[in-house]
C-alpha cells in the first residue's frame, strides 16, 4: 500500500517533468514543404538534425507560397505558444523582429564567421538592426520557365523567348493537344507570373521602382498598362480546370506531357527530380519569356521565437548551425531546387539549372538586374505583398477584367496601405 502510493507519486513526478525533457531536445519547425519534392527536402533537414541528437517535430502547413503558413503562425504566436522556429522569408523578417518576438542568433553567427561568408544582399536580409535574426537555407530564382522538350519535339516548335513568341506557337500546341501554360489559380501563382511579365516589359529599374519604391508615376505608367496586356493575352493559355490546383499539380501536367510549359520558382526542379527526370533531357530549364539575363529571387530563411527554456535555446543554436552548414545546404537544394545561399562560387552544382541559377545570379548582380520577389515578400512588406496577389489574380482569374482598372485598382491599393 505504501509501496503504491510512492510509486503513484513517482510516476506523477515522471510525467510532469517529462514533457520537459522531451519538449528541451525537440525542435518544432514550422514550414510551408508540402509538396512530394519539397518533403523530401524536409526529411534531409529532419534526418541530419536527428544526427545532431535533436528531435524534428514537422509542423507544415500545406499552401504553397506560405500563405496559410503564416496566418497559422499567427495565431500560434497570439495564443502564446510559438514554435521553435519558422520559415519566414524577406521583409517579413524585420516585420516580426520589429515586434520583439525574435531571439537574435549572434553568437552562432559571430562563431561562425556568416557576415564572410555570405553575400552581402543575404546578409543584409538576414539582420534587424545590426543583429542576426534569421538563417538562409538557399536562394530561389522565380523567373523560369519549366518545359517539357518532347512536345517541342512532337509539333516542330521553336523554344520561346518572347511573350509573342509563346503567343505565336499557343494555336498550335492547342491544335495538338496541349496545354500551352499550366497553372493554378491561386492568388500567389497569379503574381508570380506578374512579376515575370512586369520585369519582361519594364526592365530591371522600372521593376525597383513600382514594386519595391512603390513610385505612384511609375504605377500608373504606359509600362504598366502594357504588362496588364499582356497578362490578359496570357490568360488565354491556360485550361478551363486551372483554378484553385496547387502549384505541384501544375507541374505534373508537364511531367505528364499534358501541358508544354509552367512559369514557376526553381523548387518546381524538385517535382521533376523526384519522378527520375532528367534536366536538359526530360524536362528543360529556360528563363521566363524576355527576362533573359534578369534574375528575380528570393531567399529561404528561418527565425528561432524567444524561448524561455536554456536547454530551448541551445537546440535552436544547434538548429542555426546546421542550416547553414555547407554540406546541409548542398544536399538540401539538391533535393529541392534553389542553390545554396552561403557559396557564391560557380560550378559547384551538378545539375544544369543549378548551374545555370548561380552563373545568372553573379552576372545579374553585376549588371544590376537582380531584383527581389514580390510574390514571396522580398520587395515589399505582407501587405503589399498581399494587395499584389489578391488584384492581380482577380484580373487574371476574369475574363473581362480590363487592363486600365486593374492598373488603376493596383496604384490605389498600394498607395493606400503604404
Ligand atoms: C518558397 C519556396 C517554396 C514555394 C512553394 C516559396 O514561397 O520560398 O521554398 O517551395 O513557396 O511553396
Amino acid at each position: 500500500m505504501r509501496f503504491s502510493s510512492v510509486s503513484r507519486y513517482l510516476l506523477a513526478v515522471v510525467f510532469l517533468i517529462l514533457p520537459f525533457f522531451s519538449a528541451a531536445d525537440e525542435v518544432e519547425v514550422l514550414h510551408w514543404w508540402t509538396s512530394p519534392g519539397e518533403k523530401a527536402a524536409v526529411e534531409v533537414m529532419e534526418r541530419q538534425l536527428n544526427d545532431k541528437g535533436l528531435e524534428w517535430k514537422d509542423f507544415g502547413v500545406e499552401g504553397g507560397g506560405g500563405g496559410k503558413a503564416m496566418t497559422v503562425l499567427k495565431s500560434r504566436v497570439i495564443s502564446g505558444n510559438p514554435p521553435t522556429a519558422a520559415q519566414i522569408r524577406g521583409k517579413g523578417i524585420q516585420e516580426w523582429a520589429s515586434l520583439g518576438l525574435l531571439t537574435a542568433i549572434d553568437d552562432v553567427a559571430r562563431q561562425e564567421e556568416w557576415d564572410k561568408k555570405l553575400p552581402g544582399l543575404v546578409s543584409e536580409t538576414l539582420k534587424f538592426q545590426g543583429h542576426y535574426v534569421a538563417v538562409p537555407v538557399n536562394i530561389h530564382r522565380n523567373n523560369w520557365l519549366w518545359v517539357n522538350p518532347e512536345i517541342f519535339k512532337k509539333t516542330g516548335l521553336e523554344l520561346p523567348e518572347t511573350w509573342n513568341d509563346v503567343f505565336r506557337i499557343a494555336p498550335q500546341l492547342k491544335k495538338a493537344g496541349y496545354i500551352p501554360l499550366a497553372y493554378g489559380g491561386e492568388p500567389w501563382q497569379a503574381s508570380a507570373i506578374f512579376e515575370s511579365v512586369l520585369l519582361a516589359t519594364g526592365g530591371a529599374d522600372f521593376y525597383r521602382k513600382t514594386m519595391v519604391e512603390n513610385d505612384p508615376e511609375a504605377l500608373t505608367s504606359k509600362t504598366m498598362m502594357e504588362t496588364f496586356e499582356t497578362l490578359a493575352h496570357i490568360r488565354t493559355l491556360f485550361d478551363d480546370n486551372s483554378s484553385r490546383r496547387s502549384w505541384d499539380q501544375a507541374t505534373q501536367l508537364v511531367i505528364d506531357g499534358k501541358a508544354a510549359m509552367q512559369l514557376m520558382g526553381d523548387w518546381a526542379r524538385g517535382e521533376f527530380l523526384l519522378q527520375d527526370k532528367q534536366p536538359g533531357k526530360d524536362f528543360l530549364c529556360i528563363p521566363a519569356p524576355g527576362t533573359q539575363g534578369a534574375f528575380v529571387y528570393n531567399i529561404d530563411s528561418f527565425v528561432m521565437f524567444n524561448m524561455p527554456d536554456e536547454q530551448q535555446k541551445k537546440a535552436q543554436q544547434t538548429l542555426a548551425s546546421l542550416l547553414m552548414n555547407p554540406a546541409f545546404q548542398k544536399e538540401f537544394n539538391q533535393k529541392r531546387g534553389g542553390i545554396p545561399a552561403l557559396d557564391l562560387s560557380e560550378g559547384q552544382e551538378v545539375d544544369i539549372c543549378a548551374r545555370k541559377s548561380r552563373r545568372d545570379f553573379n552576372s545579374s548582380m553585376e549588371q544590376g538586374t537582380l531584383v527581389p520577389s514580390t510574390t514571396h515578400g522580398m520587395a515589399a512588406g505582407e501587405r503589399v505583398q498581399n494587395v499584389v496577389s489578391e488584384v492581380v489574380s482577380q484580373f487574371i482569374n476574369d475574363p473581362g477584367a480590363d487592363p486600365a482598372k486593374a492598373v488603376k485598382q493596383l496604384s490605389l491599393a498600394i498607395q493606400t496601405i503604404r
